[in-house]
């Protein structure tokens, strides 16, 4: 299986932005979480700073909105350059629709679900998405602790995922993801980890990102 490494800059220091982007240009795909208050309880990147931020990556930039209106507002974010471009089920009264909208853009279409909503509920999208992304922390913050609770979860979605004929949808987790945590969420069937704090964290983030490369292909 090929494993992606995807870190998130909600975790790096905003303030040298660029130089944080720089120093994890060895993963795969950035991951750039956009907040807006309403759908979580945290605000962070504007339209414009998204624009600069993909525009300064050297790798593909992955938009994870958690944002209260993605039928309306998914699309900027792929006509800003992302790679691929993730909403909420939660969020969205036409996830169809929508998934359609990004699709003819040309960007890569995820689908993203919250702890609380079960892999069935979104289950008869799978064959539209490139990605299913399964939360495994409630949204809005770096830095918390992993829900193992998630892994059947995980482990559902890669059955189903795996009776489809074709190389997507890749199968992201979010939240929590460290070396103590990747390999679990690899064995229940991840592809694709986002890591923030852990790449962060580490004094040198671009080894500990082939760290959590190695301990993902189990
Ligand atoms: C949380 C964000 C995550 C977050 C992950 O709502 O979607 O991408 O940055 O941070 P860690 O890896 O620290 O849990
Ligand atoms: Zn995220």
């Amino acid at each position: 299986m090929t494993i992606r490494i995807c870190p998130s800059i909600l975790n790096a220091d905003h303030t040298r932005l660029q130089q944080e982007i720089d120093r994890v240009a060895t993963a795969d795909l950035l991951h750039l979480d956009v907040m807006d208050n309403i759908f979580v309880p945290n605000q962070t990147f504007s339209i414009q700073e998204c624009r600069e931020i993909i525009e300064h990556s050297q790798i593909p930039v992955d938009s994870h909105l958690m944002i209260a209106d993605p039928d309306r507002d998914a699309i900027l974010y792929a006509e800003a350059g992302s790679a691929s471009v993730t909403f909420h089920f939660e969020a969205s009264t036409d996830p169809r629709a929508t998934i359609a909208q990004l699709r003819k853009s040309g960007v890569r279409v995820g689908l993203a679900i919250k702890p609380k909503t079960s892999f069935e509920e979104v289950a008869d999208l799978l064959s539209e998405i490139d990605m299913l992304l399964i939360m495994t922390v409630e949204p809005g913050f770096g830095g918390q602790s992993f829900m193992s609770d998630q892994l059947p979860k995980i482990e559902r979605a890669r059955s189903a995922i795996s009776t489809l004929t074709k190389e997507f949808p890749w199968l992201q987790v979010d939240g929590g993801i460290s070396l103590d945590t990747i390999a679990l969420a690899a064995r229940a069937g991840a592809d694709t980890f986002v890591a923030g704090s852990a790449i962060y964290k580490a004094q040198n983030p671009a080894e500990m990102i082939a760290i959590l490369r190695v301990a993902a292909d189990f």
